[in-house]
């Protein structure tokens, strides 16, 4: 066992459960390997960073975590990754499609290319395209399963990211609302975590935030900077049991930031 230990038997809310997480080795993939695993789940680790996603093992425990290079933008890795967690594990109870990309900071339609759009999309939806269908390929002969897509406020809201992201954001909710429809027939639940803003290497990069995620100021809850461990706890609420009539929905945790219109902001 590495430096995480579990909670007591009681407490544990993921036991027996196996969960896979694109995108799994950095921020929020990172934040929820770690607690679905100190909730006594086995998970897979799946992404393009694989020196990281190791380390992130061996932090763990090997037992019960696996590494697995996958980018979501290709069938045959996310294929394998899926049947990764079934040759390891025996089964899939969650699968989180939460690999993401912001793409190339331009906001000026006319300076983005074709294909610095189609980049953003393939990873960001396309990725969860894939991710859905092949946890449902495994998940449909056992009549249940819990599949949870990051989306982000960018799903909501324009204006906030650049239009690949925001499009991508918006398709993920509705592949969710979709899938859910589709999935729902076999007892499998669909749902969305849409953060705000975490002070992860995607976000420090393209929202300028320093470490305390210095872009809290804009949200209306005060006295407290979004973590990676937020958005996880979250996850957990949508993987566990706890939430098991909770499907096709999006679930904001954005610290209010997404109710109210600035410009007729009356409690400054
Ligand atoms: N951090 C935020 O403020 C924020 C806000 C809203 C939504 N999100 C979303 O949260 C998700 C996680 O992002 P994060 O903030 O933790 O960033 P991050 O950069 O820390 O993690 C993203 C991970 O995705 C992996 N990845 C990228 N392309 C991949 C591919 N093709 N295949 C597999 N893995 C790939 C990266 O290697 C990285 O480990 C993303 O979907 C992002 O859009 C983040």
């Amino acid at each position: 066992m590495g430096s995480f230990s579990l909670l007591s038997a009681a407490a544990r809310r993921l036991e027996g459960k196996v969960a896979l997480i694109t995108g799994g080795a950095s921020g929020i993939g990172e934040g929820t390997a770690k607690l679905f695993s100190k909730h006594g789940a086995k998970v897979v680790i799946a992404d393009i960073q694989d020196e990281l996603g190791h380390s992130l093992c061996k932090n763990l425990s090997h037992q019960s975590t696996s590494f697995v290079h996958c980018d979501v933008t290709k069938e045959t890795d996310v294929e394998n990754a899926v049947n990764l967690a079934i040759s390891k594990f025996g089964k899939l109870d969650i699968m989180f499609n939460n690999a993401g990309v912001t793409g190339v900071a331009k906001t000026n339609i006319l300076e983005i290319t074709k294909l610095e759009f189609e980049q953003v999309v393939g990873v960001n939806l396309v990725g969860v395209f894939l991710g859905t269908k092949h946890a449902a390929r495994v998940m449909i002969p056992a009549r249940k399963g819990s599949i949870i897509s990051t989306a982000s406020i960018c799903s909501v809201l324009g204006g906030s990211a650049t239009h690949g992201y925001t499009s991508s954001k918006h398709g993920v909710v509705g592949l969710m609302r979709n899938t859910a429809v589709d999935l729902g027939r076999f007892g499998i639940r669909v749902n969305c975590v849409s953060p705000y803003a975490v002070a992860t290497p995607l976000a420090k990069d393209f929202l300028k935030l320093d470490d305390d995620g210095v872009h809290s100021v804009y949200s209306n809850l005060k006295g407290h900077v979004q973590k990676a461990e937020d958005v996880a706890e979250a996850a957990l609420y949508l993987g566990s049991d706890e939430s098991k009539y909770v499907s096709g929905h999006n679930l904001l945790v954005d610290g209010g930031f997404s109710i109210v219109n600035p410009s007729f902001f009356m409690y400054a």
